[in-house]
């Protein structure tokens, strides 16, 4: 879908919205919890939200639960909007947690969306088990088969610091 970009949550109002996203799935839709899917991993995720134009259309939440190690969850994307945002927003969850120096990056995975996970390289982790009182399949990404952004920065910076140097080194010449 074109015109979808994604942004870590900075205000509160963007901090509703996603709640609010996350609350017509899985309270509304799925019926996964009952009055509120907040718990306390809220506090101290990393919220990201997927925008298509000016509305926030998709969420998900990353967060460490022990050194290196961290889970994303809370993935949705509104009904009338599915189609590329969810591989946008599982991209852009990828994206944070290496920028954070994450070694593993796991999720409790609907068995209806094992497929999708699989098609975005996700792999299965032994078997299924009961996750919020219904079955999810742990599932993990290999962090170091994909190029992010920061791959792309870092490789932009040393050439920038090649390029000083070159230009600094025909100065020097210059003045000798
Ligand atoms: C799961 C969810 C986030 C996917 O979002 P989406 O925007 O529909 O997904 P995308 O279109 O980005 O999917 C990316 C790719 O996966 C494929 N895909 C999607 N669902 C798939 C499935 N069930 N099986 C196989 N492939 C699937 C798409 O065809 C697409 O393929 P392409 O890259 O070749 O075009 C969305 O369906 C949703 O919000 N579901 C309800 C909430 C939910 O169940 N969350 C997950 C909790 S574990």
């Amino acid at each position: 879908m074109k015109d979808v970009k994604c942004k870590l949550v900075e205000t509160e109002e963007e901090l509703r919205e996603a709640y609010s996203i996350r609350h017509e799935i899985f309270v509304k839709e799925q019926k996964l919890f009952l009055g509120s899917d907040r718990d306390e991993f809220d506090t101290h995720a990393i919220h990201i939200i997927a925008f298509h134009r000016d509305r926030v259309v998709g969420v998900v939440r990353v967060y460490e639960t022990e050194k290196d190690m961290w889970f994303g969850s809370r993935l949705a994307v509104l009904k009338p909007y599915r189609g590329r945002i969810g591989k946008v927003l599982i991209e852009k969850a990828i994206e944070t947690v290496k920028r954070r120096k994450a070694k593993r990056f796991m999720a409790y995975v609907q068995p209806l969306n094992v497929p999708f996970f699989r098609h975005c390289r996700w792999k299965s982790v032994g078997e299924i088990v009961p996750y919020l009182g219904v079955p999810h399949q742990l599932m993990e990404v290999q962090l170091q088969l994909f190029t992010t952004e920061i791959a792309k920065e870092e490789r932009l910076n040393k050439m920038m610091i090649f390029l000083m140097l070159c230009v600094l080194s025909a100065l020097y010449g210059e003045l000798l």
